[in-house]
């Protein structure tokens, strides 16, 4: 089946296909993991599962996260992978077919200026960086590489934004729509390998690291250009007493934006992390009704989470909600199932599939948000994208 979106398929056919996952193929492809940290595990583990790749070897700079990836990766799997001592032997090796980078995002610029030259396709953790300009040449990369560039935006493939991308753009069930709304409740950062999530320079601050996701979805949703962006955040509770190496920590726990996009779309984005558990919402009201997709879930271990959908159009049958939650064992995997079908996505492209996941111009634009935002936030201004875009040099790389 060709798909040109990954909407086509809903949350429940997605689940349905995959019911015998383990039948899907066998592990051809052979993965290098480049920082083998929280995500880098999570690759490892989703991998393992999907059955299409294999993790070959890893590099990372920390020695401690190389012993946690052996030994969590000795639970599940009885392949021993190798430990690379420096990036070039890594990517060198022609036993690896992809390269993961899951470093930190002030890494993500530099690691694949050193490995650009491999052309193996690579998929690469949002944000794709923590600065317009590297994102910017990171897209002029992307432009002319030899392999796919695939970016860690896998909230695509949660169940419940799925499905409301489902109902919005295939059925259009809302008709024209008008409005978004996003908001996440969460608890505060997690602890990071030398705390690089609590600094603004090595995150590219809040509303670029964690919110690069929404505002994807969001531009994605609107389906235009964005126009304006106001913002207002603040670090309030989170971390206010925090140093690590003598450093105050200086990142915002909660911000609200508003955008307006070029075909009238409004749209608004919430978030705090200063809550006990976690919860993200989307609405989208059109012509004919409203959709609220919503996510509840905890970082209490072995707690799961409830994904639902509300689809409040006459007569629809998911008007009174619908739980879209990925079944097991999928959405115990990572980030609720929405990692094994990026993972799918990447596999399906190594095998010359179409998929539409997240490109490099898709995360610029999504960067390009998040980094208006915290330019209105700081200055208290209402921010002209496109003005500010051309300010910050992308003029030549994004069309409007
Ligand atoms: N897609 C998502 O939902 C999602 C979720 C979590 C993290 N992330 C992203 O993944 C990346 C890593 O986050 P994390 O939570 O795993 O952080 P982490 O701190 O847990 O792990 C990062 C790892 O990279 C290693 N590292 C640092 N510099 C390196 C270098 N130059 N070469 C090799 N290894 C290096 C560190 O030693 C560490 O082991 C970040 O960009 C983050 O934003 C994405």
């Amino acid at each position: 089946m060709t798909r040109s979106h990954f909407y086509n398929e809903t949350s429940t056919e997605r689940a349905e296909r995959v019911k015998d996952y383990s039948a899907q193929g066998e592990p051809g492809f052979k993965l290098l993991i480049v920082g083998c940290g929280m995500i880098g595990r999570e690759h490892m583990r989703v991998a393992t599962l999907l059955g299409r790749a294999r993790i070959h070897g890893v590099y990372d700079v920390d020695a401690n996260s190389i012993s946690l990836a052996q030994e969590e990766f000795a639970k599940y799997s009885a392949q021993p992978f190798q430990v690379y001592q420096d990036l070039q032997t890594g990517c060198a090796d022609p036993e690896v077919d992809a390269i993961f980078i899951c470093t930190p995002n002030f890494t993500h610029f530099d690691v694949l200026q050193q490995i650009k030259h491999s052309g193996k396709p690579l998929f690469i953790e949002k944000p794709m960086a923590t600065r317009l300009q590297d994102a910017r040449s990171m897209l002029l990369l992307a432009q002319d590489y030899p392999g796919i560039i695939q970016l860690g935006m896998q909230y695509r493939y949660k169940s419940q934004y799925l499905d409301a991308f489902h109902e919005v753009k295939q059925q259009g069930s809302l008709g024209a729509i008008k409005t978004v709304t996003m908001s996440e409740y969460r608890p505060p950062f997690l602890d990071k390998v030398k705390q690089w999530n609590k600094f603004n320079e090595y995150s590219g601050g809040t509303l670029v690291e964690k919110c690069c996701h929404y505002f994807d979805l969001i531009n994605l949703m609107a389906g235009a250009r964005v126009e304006t962006v106001y913002a207002m955040s603040g670090q309030a509770v989170n971390f206010v007493d925090f140093e690590y190496e003598g450093r105050q920590s200086d990142i915002d726990d909660h911000a609200l934006v508003v955008m307006r996009y070029s075909n009238g779309v409004k749209a608004s984005f919430t978030l705090n992390m200063f809550s006990q558990e976690l919860y993200e919402e989307l609405g989208v009201t059109g012509e004919k009704g409203r959709i609220l997709a919503t996510e509840r879930s905890s970082f209490t271990a072995g707690t799961r989470s409830k994904a639902s959908i509300m689809v409040e159009v006459a007569g629809h049958p998911a008007y009174t909600g619908l739980d879209v939650t990925y079944p097991d064992p999928i959405e115990p995997s990572g980030h609720h199932g929405a990692t094994f079908f990026e993972h799918e996505a990447f596999i399906d492209q190594l095998e010359g599939k179409a998929q539409d996941s997240a490109t490099c111009e898709q995360g610029l634009w999504a960067m390009l948000v998040a980094s208006a935002a915290q330019h209105s936030a700081a200055t208290g201004e209402v921010v002209a994208a496109k003005d500010y875009a051309t300010a910050q040099g992308l003029a030549d790389v994004l069309v409007w």
